[in-house]
């Protein structure tokens, strides 16, 4: 039986979801959580939406097995193929799911009409969802969706800041792009970071782009969501003390979640408004 006392389940295809659990930690700090990164499957971006929807039922089933009261995909990919599926099959469970933050790039831009970068990979840009939700704001902003699935091999594999990581995003970032000749691209305003890996590649992301832009990030909106959906139904945990975060992983090797909580330690800027 689940109950207020019981943790709040989070997985990702690997480490990105981090990025998501920092935030859910930040606002929910009394919470506990499980988190699971299924790394040994990592990039799910380039599986089949049937092996997806597969690893997240698998996924969900470990997290239900340490009594998750709730279940957060902290995972746009994972979102795009198998939310609905997964709302289907457990109808009783809480199940919040990711949404590129496409919406608060174009509400909140200074300009009337933004030029707006969206990053995901390429299962999250060639899918519906994201198609729908950019069909949607494409009156009012110039929206530039872009597959980039070269980001999370790098991040799972601990180079968030390295050359190579600068060095593809310039590649790929070419018309975007600011150059050191003085060469210019077509300039964004903004970044919607719709992969949980890609807030890790943050600085790579502006240093390849060689100027200044806000990033939005959809996890701002799922903790929101979370908390939300947790109050509606009497399940927000009511102890006052800080909780716990349990880290699990799918990686093998002698220490399969050091890199999960490398980076749940990294520093962080905490931006509510995305
Ligand atoms: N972190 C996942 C996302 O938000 C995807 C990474 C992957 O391709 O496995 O889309």
């Amino acid at each position: 039986m689940i109950s207020k006392s019981s943790p709040i389940g989070v997985f990702d295809s690997g480490v990105g979801g981090i990025s998501v659990l920092r935030v859910l930690k930040h606002d929910m700090p009394n919470e506990d959580y499980i988190f699971l990164g299924d790394s040994i499957n990592a990039p799910y971006g380039e599986k089949s939406e049937e092996r997806i929807k597969e690893m997240c039922d698998s996924n969900i089933n470990f997290l239900f097995e340490h009594g998750a009261k709730a279940i957060v995909i902290a995972c746009n990919t994972a979102t795009s193929a198998a939310a609905t599926y997964l709302r289907e099959k457990y109808p009783e469970t809480i199940i919040v799911g990711m949404e590129p933050a496409v919406k608060p790039a174009v509400d909140k831009a200074e300009t009337a009409y933004p030029h707006v970068l969206v990053l995901a990979t390429s299962a999250t840009i060639h899918g519906e969802r994201l198609h729908h939700l950019i069909g949607r704001f494409s009156e009012n902003a110039d929206i530039h969706a872009v597959a980039a699935p070269g980001i999370v091999p790098l991040v799972e594999s601990g180079k968030e800041n390295s050359r190579d990581l600068l060095d593809y995003l310039k590649d790929l970032l070419k018309p975007f792009r600011k150059t050191e000749d003085g060469g210019e691209g077509k300039l964004v305003d903004s970044v919607v970071l719709g992969c949980t890996h890609f807030p890790f590649a943050m600085k790579k992301i502006r240093e390849a782009l060689g100027y200044d832009v806000t990033f939005y990030d959809g996890a701002y909106g799922t903790s929101r969501e979370t908390r939300r959906r947790l109050k509606e139904a009497e399940l927000l945990n009511d102890r006052k003390s800080e909780g716990s975060i349990r880290l699990f992983s799918t990686a093998k090797g002698e220490d399969p979640t050091a890199l999960a909580d490398r980076l749940l330690n990294l520093p962080f800027d905490y931006s509510p408004e995305n």
